[in-house]
């Protein structure tokens, strides 16, 4: 029997509303970077310029390869898939280990693809929790069963901003070590810290039934190149790409080149730089502006990524809130629905204080409306 499409409904959100309204704080990765900023050698900017536009190796340059397998431990490149986005690789993730019917884990709160994804094929998904009441650390619960086949994390947290501690991740890989599951490590925001410039490590490495996927559209500022990747077992690997052959063949060309630049060791350290200016002076224009609103925020404050999570105690619901801050003030946040959470809503300070501070008046605006009636 055909269910009913469960679709992405933050993405539907944001696809609509991203570059339509005035103020767009629904991103979680910083204000994107342009070509000039990425590539500065006149050498590079001619290689580019005579690149032949064809297809490039399905799964990915060797040279892009490489340098991805060099930012985890013992990879080699016949170990990495390229794909389009991270999004990509998550979904052939799911598509690869699972088979409608079978049980997974899943994090929550966290980025909605996989449980959609999980819900639209039959697999059958048991949640495990980052608790608010304890500045979101961990609580694994009973989520993890025999039946588990793949345990779905992602480290730092889409929304949260939280990063799970040594000890955390340890305790997920007991448990999938436990019952021979898999654990998908959703790792893109990897590099965005705003507290320490220790990068945060990776599942990789630390079990053999690891996929790392990951991208450069938040830590490197640089989501329209649309390059992610997975990192795991080579025939693992390789059973990815060959479903990808039926979508997308590969990600371009050109993204290839140009990410293979980004990821060189002097590029990507200046672009991570970059990335964690844009968080830590965005943070405290944020935080400042939640401080004068009386009392009607609780946060706990990110550890990475552009984005906080923030409660509101406001009796109003947030996707209710959210229509009218589009309709009425051409503001885009995402509502605390999108994530199972209504009463919160999720917003951006990854931008200039000059982008943000005018966005920031104008939800004030529209709480005053309510805060007055
Ligand atoms: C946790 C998480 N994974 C994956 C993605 C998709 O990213 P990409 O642009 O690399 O496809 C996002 C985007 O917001 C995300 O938050």
């Amino acid at each position: 029997m055909a269910q009913t499409f469960q679709p992405f409904e933050m993405e539907r959100m944001m696809s609509k509303w991203e570059n339509a309204v005035e103020y767009n704080l629904s991103e979680s990765g910083v204000h994107p970077m342009i070509i000039r900023e990425l590539i500065d050698d006149a050498d590079d900017i001619d290689a580019l310029l005579d690149t032949e536009i064809n297809y490039p190796q399905a799964n990915g340059l060797p040279a892009l390869r490489e340098r991805i397998a060099a930012l985890y431990e013992e990879s080699r490149p016949e170990q990495v898939l390229v794909t389009v986005g991270c999004i990509e690789a998550n979904y052939l993730a799911l598509h690869t280990l699972l088979e409608p019917g079978d049980e997974m884990a899943m994090m929550l709160p966290n980025y909605m693809q996989l449980w959609g994804v999980a819900r639209n094929r039959g697999i059958q998904i048991r949640p495990f929790y980052l608790r608010e009441e304890n500045d979101w650390a961990l609580d694994m619960g009973d989520a993890v069963t025999e039946k588990t086949r793949l345990i779905a994390v992602c480290n730092p947290n889409n929304p949260t901003g939280y990063i799970l501690t040594e000890d955390e991740m340890d305790e997920i890989v007991r448990q999938a070590e436990r019952v021979g599951a898999w654990i998908l490590a959703d790792e893109v925001y990897a590099g965005t810290e705003r507290l320490t410039d220790r990068e945060t490590p990776s599942f990789r490495g630390r079990y053999d039934r690891v996929l790392a996927n990951g991208s450069l559209s938040k830590a490197y500022g640089i989501p329209g190149l649309r390059i992610g990747w997975t990192v795991g077992p080579e025939n693992t690997v390789d059973d990815m790409w060959a479903r990808r052959e039926y979508i997308t063949i590969s990600a371009g060309m050109l993204s290839n080149k140009l990410a293979e630049i980004a990821l060189r060791p002097q590029v990507r350290r200046r672009i991570l730089r970059r990335t964690r200016d844009y968080i830590r002076r965005g943070y405290p224009v944020l935080e400042e502006w939640m401080n004068s609103q009386g009392g009607l925020f609780d946060v706990v404050p990110p550890q990475a990524a552009a984005i906080a999570f923030v409660r509101y105690h406001l009796n109003v619901n947030s996707t209710e809130f959210v229509n009218r801050l589009i309709r009425e003030k051409s503001v885009l946040i995402v509502p605390g629905d999108q994530f199972g959470m209504d009463r919160h809503f999720r917003i951006s300070y990854g931008l200039s204080p000059e982008r943000l501070e005018p966005a920031l008046e104008r939800i004030e605006e529209l709480l005053n409306e309510y805060t007055a009636s």
